[in-house]
């Protein structure tokens, strides 16, 4: 079989980290954090409203160079891991939260009112499931809708869709 490299997308406070931390477990994988490589390797530049505006090409060139690196399965999770390469990955989850849940979520991370909005509206609009279908295709895509799921129970049916249960 295929190496299995899962991307984990999804707006901010989806439960991405938690979700992809779990799923690396069960299957012995290893998680590259694309947050954290963005920082490493400074592949990105602040607008004026401190929002960081990441270097795509550079992002695609270190995920490779990342996953050239290792062996086995792995999980990279980051809401800009739908806009990898098509050739790395073999399934693309995009997590989804209920807009409202979204929302007080989001204030609780202490977000602005404006950077709320934002990502509760980009949301409501799908925007990045509808970006991972049009890379992806729909065949690759597997949207969870995680409002009312435990990370364990989310995993579990990402894992009955990879089994075709579901
Ligand atoms: N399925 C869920 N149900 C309830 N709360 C969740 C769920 N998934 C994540 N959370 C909470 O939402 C917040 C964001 O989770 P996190 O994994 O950091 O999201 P992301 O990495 O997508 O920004 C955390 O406070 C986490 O405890
Ligand atoms: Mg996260």
């Amino acid at each position: 079989m295929a190496r299995m490299v899962i991307a984990v997308s999804g707006t901010p406070g989806t439960g991405k980290s938690i979700f992809a931390r779990a799923l690396a477990k069960k299957l012995g994988a290893k998680v590259i954090d694309l947050n954290a490589l963005i920082e490493k390797k400074k592949i990105y530049r602040l607008d004026v409203d401190g929002t960081k505006i990441v270097n795509l090409p550079k992002m695609r060139e270190e995920f490779v160079r990342a996953v050239r690196a290792s062996r086995g399965p792995a999980v990279v999770e980051g809401l800009l891991a739908h806009l990898l390469p098509k050739r790395y990955l073999t399934h693309v989850v995009v997590l989804r939260t209920r807009p409202r849940i979204l929302e007080r979520r989001l204030r609780a991370r202490k977000y602005s009112k404006t950077k709320t909005r934002e990502n509760v509206e980009a949301e409501a609009l799908d925007i990045i499931l509808w970006e991972a279908v049009q890379i992806h295709g729909i065949n690759r895509v597997y949207e969870i809708d995680a409002t009312r799921l435990k990370p364990g129970a989310t995993v579990k049916l990402f894992l009955d869709a990879l089994a075709y249960k579901k």
